[in-house]
């Protein structure tokens, strides 16, 4: 298997709470990852974004460029319909696309349990954004009782497989990353364990590997409560190619440290 660059990826969800609030988390990002190289501790072979809100896109971006950062810019979600039309409140991958966003989150759990998408309304939003040129990382995970019952794998793998024929080979090796976010472990302090993780994303592998060999290489991250303190453990996993991290990319320093652990130039700073 070739080496997979990995990805760190702040899930901001509906935060924080005024726009120079985003200022200043977007400043303090920019200066955390000065101060770094700085100190000769690049963050290298490491791909970076962070994922604001529907608001503040293209604010973000457009600091984000002004001071020259690789840090990409992705959206949280995408309407489920293409292109332009009378769908109020929502914003379709084409309008994101043309806006310079390049990338979408499809399929979060919020998005799963608090506003009913099922395989239906993901497929289309799948669709439509790989339609319109975004790449998208889609976002699969099991609820505690399904753990419990030791389901954990059957789902996620049957959330892969309701999906997995409305876009082309192609596409899934080209635009698609894989997140495995246990739902009991977001926003929880429950992060699964390094071996129950590193267990699933094999198994995300495989059932990946079985569609098609070429997909074997496909970035599987890790999200749910991904903190400083256990990254490395995470960093450390084979299968793991990065992290999707909610609550600890609203600060800067944690965030910052969260990819120096999934960097590969870690050991040097
Ligand atoms: P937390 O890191 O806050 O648990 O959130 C994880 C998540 O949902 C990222 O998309």
């Amino acid at each position: 298997m070739p080496a997979i660059m990995p990805w760190v990826i702040g899930n901001w969800k509906m935060n924080p709470e005024t726009p120079t609030a985003q200022q200043q988390l977007t400043q303090q990002l920019i200066d955390h990852i000065a101060e770094h190289l700085a100190s000769g501790a690049a963050l290298v072979n490491l791909n970076l974004a962070v994922a604001p809100t529907l608001l503040h896109l293209l604010t973000v971006q457009q600091q984000l460029q002004q001071a020259k950062s690789a840090v990409q810019v992705i959206a949280q979600d995408v309407s489920r319909f293409a292109g332009t039309g009378a769908y109020t409140g929502d914003v379709s991958a084409q309008l994101l696309a043309n806006a310079g966003i390049g990338m979408t989150l499809i399929g979060h759990s919020e998005r799963r349990s608090l506003y009913g998408e099922d395989a239906t309304v993901l497929r289309e939003k799948l669709q439509a954004a790989i339609n319109a040129g975004l790449k998208v990382v889609f976002c699969v995970g099991e609820t505690l009782t399904e753990r419990e019952a030791g389901q954990a794998e059957q789902v996620v793998l049957q959330q892969l497989d309701e999906v997995f024929d409305c876009i082309d080979l192609q596409h899934w090796q080209q635009n698609l990353m894989v997140a495995y976010e246990p739902v009991w472990a977001i926003g929880t302090g429950k992060t699964a364990s390094p071996q129950d993780a590193e267990s699933m994303h094999a198994a995300i592998r495989a059932g990946l590997k079985n569609y098609h060999s070429s997909l074997v290489d496909l970035p599987i991250l890790y999200g749910g409560s991904v903190k400083p303190d256990n990254a490395a453990s995470l960093a450390a996993c084979a299968n793991i190619n990065g992290a999707l991290v909610g609550g600890a990319s609203l600060d800067a320093d944690s965030f910052i440290k969260i990819a120096r652990a999934f960097s590969q130039d870690r050991k040097a700073g």
